[in-house]
């Protein structure tokens, strides 16, 4: 049986009491029957709760349109915003490009002129397939950017060459992206209904990117399968995504405002960017919710790190830390040492990454800021399967722990009812 991710916590036992956990178990109990009877807040948007079991159904569909993709495309750009974005990149980015995979680029998450821009001019010459995502069909930003490259690909393939190299993920019937689909004949994936933006990464959403970048989807889903048995378990020691819901809620009850997910990986860097936006836009509302924030470690320790250590004790950190990297280096001896680092030689650059996250953690408890570790195994499709489900239980519960509906969000409308008016939309 392959191993699981883990969480540490041993860094926020000065914060709260084993006493104060037992206390939570009747809440934790009553969220996780509500969310599994599909009985609390938000209960029309659960279909992430099966999709690593469901999904495997669509796995010949997708696994088909990225081998035509593949066989054709240098290139291939994927636009969308927020759930329609982040989830593809983060997976992408923690285990990386197969070989053969076309360069994979993003867009329709800013309005930048420049970056359009510059991302025409890197199309020159390639061989372009474009994969538009989007819910609703409406969004501004990826319709906007769709508008350009829609554009783009007609002057350049011509309307029949450009609708076979441009596949839509979108709503199963509304919407203008499934109307535009329909007229240019696009190749189309559904986002079922029952599935927010945010947590729809193990849909082809997030499926058909990350397959065309070369991972193995169903590994994947078998990791976050797995994590299924371990969340349906309530007890939080038999169930670390419960335990981090109910740590987090206690310390947010003592004043922990912000949560910071620091990760000692650079390619985590966008996992923390999809974390953000599940936890803000689940958690931050009513006047309620832990604000997440993330660093990139050991580099944000010459940045941020002062403000952890010293700045307003309203922190607390969720660490991410790999167990095993992929490859093998060593610091290598000098003759001269001139920079006194040859105590150091013949270590891995990993080692004293272990060492640096070891004396951080325990320097910022010393600081007044708890913190607790999600040990991974190893960065393979797998162990990212579990992470995202980890956090997509952990979200839902903390959520209904917090008293808010973890699957709406209707503080995004509020910009951009300015923004219409701003641009002088008629119907805003
Ligand atoms: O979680 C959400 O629902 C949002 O963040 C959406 O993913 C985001 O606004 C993009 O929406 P759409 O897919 O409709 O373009």
């Amino acid at each position: 049986m392959k191993s699981r991710i883990k969480l540490e916590w041993e860094n926020v036992k000065n914060f709260i009491s084993m006493n104060e956990l037992d206390e939570m178990m009747p809440q934790i109990e009553s969220a996780h029957h509500l969310l599994l009877a599909k009985k609390g807040r938000g209960a029309d948007f659960l279909g992430w709760l099966d999709l690593p079991l469901k999904a495997s159904a669509l796995l010949q569909e997708i696994r088909e349109e990225s081998a035509r993709i593949c066989s054709e495309a240098e290139n291939f750009l994927v636009i969308g915003i927020g759930g329609s974005y982040l989830g593809a990149r983060a997976v992408i980015e923690a285990v990386g490009c197969g070989c053969n995979a076309p360069q994979i680029y993003f867009a329709g998450h800013n309005m930048s002129s420049d970056y359009i821009g510059d991302l025409l001019d890197s199309f020159k010459g390639k061989e372009l397939f474009i994969n538009v995502i989007s819910k609703s069909g409406t969004t501004t930003e990826p319709g906007v950017v769709f508008r350009i490259f829609k554009e783009y690909m007609e002057m350049r393939y011509g309307r029949e060459g450009a609708s076979r190299r441009i596949i839509a993920t979108t709503d199963a019937t509304k919407g203008a992206l499934r109307q535009m689909a329909k007229e240019e004949g696009y190749k189309t994936f559904i986002i079922p209904d029952d599935v927010g933006g945010r947590f729809s990464v193990l849909t082809p959403v997030g499926l058909l990117p990350i397959a065309v970048a070369g991972i193995d989807i169903e590994e994947i889903l078998k990791g976050a399968a797995s994590w299924i048995e371990v969340a349906n378990n309530p007890e939080i020691s038999e169930n670390p995504s419960y335990l981090y819901a109910a740590i987090r809620n206690l310390l947010y009850r003592k004043g922990k405002l912000i949560e910071i997910l620091g990760n000692w990986h650079p390619r985590l860097h966008y996992i923390a960017e999809w974390w953000k936006q599940l936890f803000g836009e689940s958690e931050g509302k009513d006047g309620k919710g832990i604000f997440p924030a993330s660093v990139d470690l050991t580099t944000d320790l010459h940045s941020l790190g002062q403000w952890i250590q010293e700045g307003q004790r309203i922190l607390f950190e969720t660490f991410l830390w790999v167990e095993k990297s992929k490859r093998e280096l060593t610091i290598p001896r000098d003759k001269k040492d001139i920079d006194g680092l040859n105590y150091l030689a013949g270590m891995s650059p990993e080692m004293v990454n272990r060492k640096a996250y070891e004396g951080t953690a325990l320097a910022h408890l010393e600081g007044s800021v708890p913190n607790m570790t999600i040990i991974i195994p190893e960065l393979t499709p797998y162990y990212v399967g579990q992470i995202i489900y980890f956090f997509e239980r952990a979200v839902a519960i903390g959520g209904y722990l917090l008293g808010v509906n973890p699957f709406d969000q209707p503080g995004v409308e509020a910009y951009k009812k300015n923004m219409f008016r701003l641009l002088g939309k008629l119907d805003h």
